[in-house]
C-alpha cells in the first residue's frame, strides 16, 4: 500500500482542547516507521490548516464554533479527496469532527470511481447528532449526522451523494442520546452496541458487515475513535465511556480489517495528548493501526467475505 498521512488537528469540535496536539503524537509514537516496516510505502503530508474561516449561517446559537469546524471540514475534504486518487489516506486528528471532511472527501472520491462508500464508526457514541438536535451543540457528535444526510448542516458544504443508512455500521455503541435513539428507530444503519459484543463477539457483527461491503464492491471508510476503546486501556479522551472494547477484541476487529483487503481509508480521531499517559493511548493507536495493515503474529489463509 501507498499510505498517506494527513495531519489534521482540528479541536474546534468540542470545548475542551487538546486534539490539536493528536497529529505530533501519532509522529512520536512512530506511526509511520510503524507502517514502513510493514513493507508499505508511506508519505506524511504534514499537517493541513483549515479553509478561510467565514461567517456562516448558523440557525442554531448554541452551536460550538461552527465558523471553524466548517473551514476544517472544507480544507479536510479537499484534501483527502486528492490523496485518496494517490494512496490510502490516514486522517491523524483531531476530534472526530474530522469526519465531517474526511467522509465527504471520502464520498466525493467513491463518487468518481462508480464505488458505493461504506462506513464502519468505531466508538462508544453515534455522533448522530445534527446542529438541530445536538445537546452538547458539540460538533464531534454530529458527523453521522452529516455524512447520512440529515437536515441542519446548511453552512456546511451540501453532502452531494450522502452515504446511504444500509452502508452504515457502528460498533461500540454504549452512549447514546435519546435523540440519536429516535434517528436510529427507523433507520436502516447497522447499530452495534456492547451488549450484542458480548452476546455475540465482535467478529460476528463485523464479518457480516464485511461480507455486505464485499458483496456490493464498495470502498470502506473506517473512523477509529480513541473512545471504541475501553479507558482502562486508552485513558487520553476526553469522552471516556466505561465499558469498551478490550486490547484483544480492538486488534481482532482491526486483523479482520486488514485480511479483508476492503478498507480504503482511515480516521485516527479524539486522541487528546494532554490526557494521555506516557504516551500509552498513541502507542495503542499505532498498534491497532499496526494490525489493520497487516502485522500479524501468525498469517491465515485469506478469507473471503464474498462467501457468507
Ligand atoms: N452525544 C454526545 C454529544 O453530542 C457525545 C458525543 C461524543 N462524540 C465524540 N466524537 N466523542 O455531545
Ligand atoms: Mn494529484
Ligand atoms: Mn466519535
Ligand atoms: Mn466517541
Amino acid at each position: 500500500k501507498r499510505c498517506l498521512l494527513i495531519g489534521a488537528p482540528v479541536d474546534s469540535g468540542k470545548r475542551r482542547q487538546g486534539c490539536m496536539m493528536g497529529p505530533d503524537a501519532y509522529r512520536t509514537a512512530k506511526l509511520a516507521e510503524t507502517v514502513a516496516a510493514l513493507g508499505h510505502e508511506v508519505s506524511d503530508l504534514g499537517n493541513i490548516s483549515p479553509a478561510t474561516i467565514r461567517q456562516v449561517s448558523n440557525s442554531n446559537k448554541q452551536v460550538y464554533a461552527l465558523p471553524e469546524t466548517v473551514a476544517w471540514a472544507e480544507a479536510i475534504a479537499a484534501a483527502g479527496q486528492e490523496a485518496a486518487m494517490h494512496g490510502f489516506p490516514i486522517f491523524l486528528g483531531g476530534d472526530h469532527s474530522l469526519s465531517l471532511g474526511s467522509v465527504a472527501g471520502m464520498a466525493a472520491h467513491a463518487s468518481s470511481q462508480s464505488r458505493p462508500l461504506f462506513i464502519l464508526w468505531l466508538d462508544a457514541h453515534t455522533d448522530l447528532h445534527t446542529p438541530l438536535t445536538s445537546g452538547s451543540g458539540n460538533l464531534h457528535g454530529t458527523p453521522l449526522g452529516y455524512i447520512s444526510g440529515a437536515a441542519g448542516f446548511d453552512a456546511f458544504p451540501p453532502m452531494p451523494k450522502p452515504v446511504p443508512a444500509h452502508q452504515i455500521c457502528m460498533i461500540g455503541l454504549r452512549s447514546v442520546d435519546a435523540a440519536e435513539k429516535a434517528m436510529l428507530q427507523d433507520s436502516e444503519m447497522t447499530a452495534v452496541d456492547m451488549r450484542t459484543i458480548d452476546e455475540q463477539g465482535i467478529a460476528r457483527p463485523l464479518a457480516e458487515f464485511l461480507g455486505r461491503v464485499a458483496a456490493a464492491s464498495g470502498l470502506l471508510h473506517v473512523s477509529l475513535d480513541v473512545d471504541f476503546l475501553d479507558p482502562s486501556i486508552a485513558p487520553a479522551v476526553g469522552t471516556t465511556v466505561p465499558g469498551g472494547a478490550t486490547f484483544r477484541e480492538a486488534h481482532l476487529v482491526m486483523e479482520m480489517l486488514g485480511d479483508s483487503g476492503l478498507v480504503s481509508s482511515l480516521d485516527l480521531v479524539e486522541l487528546n495528548p494532554f490526557l494521555d499517559d506516557r504516551g500509552r493511548t498513541a502507542s495503542l493507536m499505532v498498534d491497532l493501526t499496526a494490525s489493520l495493515l497487516g502485522r500479524r503474529v501468525f498469517d491465515r489463509p485469506t478469507q473471503s467475505f464474498n462467501a457468507r
